[in-house]
């Protein structure tokens, strides 16, 4: 049996994808998408909660991490959300704002797969799925790359990895960027699980289980390495106990920076960034509960520090301090001290995380050391790689799509130039 014959093959038909044979086949390139999962983008329809959070309309460089953080730049630029925007509005599909920049659909994640697919079709683009790839080599005398595959032997002279990373296996993910990585000769920054809840060992957690499904706004950071500097990263978002440690977006973000061993600093009453609704502006909860002290006030510590805490976890919290047990006046300013300190500046060490099979992201992925970051194309020629598969990885809140759209889009454009 010959070969199927395109000028280019596009192995993942996931964001970046799908996204990247549409604008390519649009300007012309003959080009085959495959993909082993059984449905298709399988990823975008379970994201944002089943409605897509599809961009950030704040969406720069400093909202990924990367051994390069400069190497996104480039074609973040070159697509912004205010294009991914604009083809959202042309196919007449809802959207609003979630907070924070979040674009979401209106209806539901399947008006963005039924958009990626229309402008497929309308550029022409052949798709394989459900399609595995057996192997891959490359002809060097033809100057092509041959794939085995379910349905045969493909030949193209340029190749596109799109095929994601490792979050969420039980849809479809591989380590297939890895492998075909290692088989090419590209380096590879290895992968670790991002925007993910964090686990802590058994015995640590007991005290905090039973305060599993409560929620509230926290301030969380974490010590990075920058170089030889060390900064602290800080995320201001809700933060939920579960069962076996924490969650909720404050963690979820966290969680990309965060290295075994390291201690979590949580501020559970974070004074300035979130205040109850309808809440005074505040100072500082140690200098509030000592002023109130020093008017001679009959209130009960409870009931001060309960403006700013779901009962729950106040109860929790106030068991483990029983010398705040009491009404403020006579309440010794150690103890008030010791109670704001354990609130405020909470410090948690994490013994792992929920790992892939929660993981919104992969953390790692081909080493941008080893990759264009005009076009995307890789050290290996005809050999290029975008999205997830990429060293670049996004917090939450519609970054990873947006990487995906506009690195999508700058391989797109060297595929046809
Ligand atoms: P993606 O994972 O989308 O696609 C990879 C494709 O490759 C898949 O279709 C897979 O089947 C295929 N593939 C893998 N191995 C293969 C092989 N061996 N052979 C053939 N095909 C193979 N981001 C965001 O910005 N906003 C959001 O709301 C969310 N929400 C969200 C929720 C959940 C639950 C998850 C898990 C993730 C998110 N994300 C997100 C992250 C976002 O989904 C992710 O960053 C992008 O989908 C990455 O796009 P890619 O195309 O690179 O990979």
């Amino acid at each position: 049996m010959s070969a199927a014959r395109f000028d280019a093959v596009v192995i993942g038909a996931g964001a970046a994808g799908l996204f990247c044979a549409a604008q390519a086949g649009q300007r012309g390139v003959k080009l085959l998408l495959l993909d082993h999962a059984a449905r298709l983008a399988e990823k975008i329809r379970i994201s944002g909660g089943g409605r897509c959070n599809f961009t950030n309309v704040q969406a720069g460089p400093a909202n990924y991490l990367s051994q390069n953080p400069h190497f996104c730049r480039s074609a973040l630029s070159r697509y912004t959300a205010q294009d991914f925007i604009a083809l959202v509005q042309k196919h007449g599909i809802a959207f609003h704002e979630k907070h924070k920049g979040q674009l979401f659909c209106d209806r539901s994640a399947g008006d963005i797969i039924d958009m990626l697919v229309r402008e497929c079709d309308a550029g022409g683009v052949t798709r394989w799925q459900p399609c595995a790839v057996e192997s891959v080599a490359h002809d060097g005398e033809a100057g092509d790359y041959v794939l085995q595959t379910a349905r045969g032997e493909v030949r193209a002279a340029r190749m596109v990895l799109a095929c994601g990373g490792l979050s969420i296996p039980k849809i479809g993910a591989t380590d297939l960027a890895w492998r075909l990585a290692e088989q090419f000769g590209l380096r590879t920054v290895a992968p670790r699980p991002g925007l993910v809840p964090l686990t802590f060992d058994a015995r640590q957690w007991q005290p905090f289980a039973a305060l599993a499904g409560v929620s509230l706004p926290g301030e969380i950071s974490v010590e990075v390495a920058q170089g030889k500097r060390k900064q602290r990263v800080r995320f201001s978002e809700d933060l939920l106990f579960t069962h076996r440690g924490l969650s909720g977006p404050a963690i979820l973000q966290i969680s990309s920076y965060w290295l075994d061993g390291q201690p979590l600093q949580i501020n559970l009453i974070p004074d300035a960034d979130s205040p109850l609704p309808d809440a005074p502006q505040r100072a500082p909860l140690l200098e509030q509960l000592r002023a109130a002290k020093a008017r001679g006030s009959r209130k009960l510590v409870a009931n001060e520090v309960g403006n700013y805490l779901p009962s729950r976890l106040l109860d929790h919290w106030l068991a483990g301090h029983p010398g705040c047990q009491r009404p403020l006046a006579a309440t010794a300013d150690k103890a008030l001290q010791q109670l704001c300190q354990s609130l405020q500046q909470w410090e948690i060490t994490p013994s792992g995380s929920e790992g892939y099979a929660k993981a919104e992201v992969t953390l790692g992925g081909i080493d941008t050391r080893d990759v264009s970051s005009q076009t995307m194309e890789t050290r290996q020629p005809g050999l290029y790689v975008i999205g997830e598969a990429v060293d670049v990885t996004g917090w939450l809140g519609g970054y990873n799509f947006q990487w995906a759209w506009a690195s999508a889009h700058a391989c797109a454009e060297a595929l046809a130039g």
